[in-house]
């Protein structure tokens, strides 16, 4: 059984989010960026879990990564991650396989916020594999908190991604 958390992120928040649902998970839980996620990587997980940042109230694209990279590299917003694959360009390359699939998305906490989660959900959904839960989100800082990388989450976030990583783990086990 390989469980993949494959994520998009310009200022490390997703990655620190994905690397706490693969601690969840456990060891046989590989987590990479897209760029490092292959077809071949993806068509051998049981259980595919996805996230990236909501962008203008959806997905990433290369147009908001680019306005991610001109915010990004300032005293008080760390510098963004530059020729990330954008989640939407990854999801495009997903073959079609069976599995279960689990989608997360980085946010502020308002009800304006927008998703990104539900349309990578829907993608994996349309690959032919199953939804193991509800889309998540986590919540950011709106206004920066410093310029380490991963220093916009909100206090407690880090830690409800384990415990999502570990309820996952336990319902792949219970099937
Ligand atoms: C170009 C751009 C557009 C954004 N649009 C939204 C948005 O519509 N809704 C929202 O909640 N957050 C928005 N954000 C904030 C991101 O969600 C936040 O930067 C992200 O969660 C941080 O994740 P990362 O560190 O993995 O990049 C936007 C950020 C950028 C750079």
């Amino acid at each position: 059984m390989t469980m993949l958390v494959v994520f998009e992120s310009m200022f490390g928040n997703t990655e620190a989010v994905a690397r706490a649902i693969g601690d969840g998970l456990g060891e046989d839980a590989v987590v990479a960026a897209t760029d490092d996620a292959t077809p071949a990587m993806v068509a051998s997980a049981t259980l595919i879990v996805a996230g990236c940042p909501v962008h203008n109230w959806g997905l990433p694209s290369q147009k908001s990564h680019a306005t991610a990279e001109r915010l990004g590299d300032t005293d008080s917003i760390p510098p963004a991650s530059s020729d990330t694959m954008p989640m939407r360009d990854w999801l495009a390359a997903v073959p079609a396989g069976a599995g279960r699939v689990a989608a997360f998305d980085t946010r502020y906490a308002s009800r304006f916020a927008g998703s990104a989660s539900k349309e990578i959900l829907k993608e994996l959904v349309a690959t032919g594999r199953e939804p193991a839960d509800e889309p998540q989100a986590f919540h950011v800082h709106q206004s920066p908190q410093g310029a380490e990388r991963g220093s916009m989450l909100k206090d407690g976030e880090l830690e409800r991604a384990r415990h999502w990583g570990l309820a996952l783990a336990a319902s792949e086990a219970a099937k």
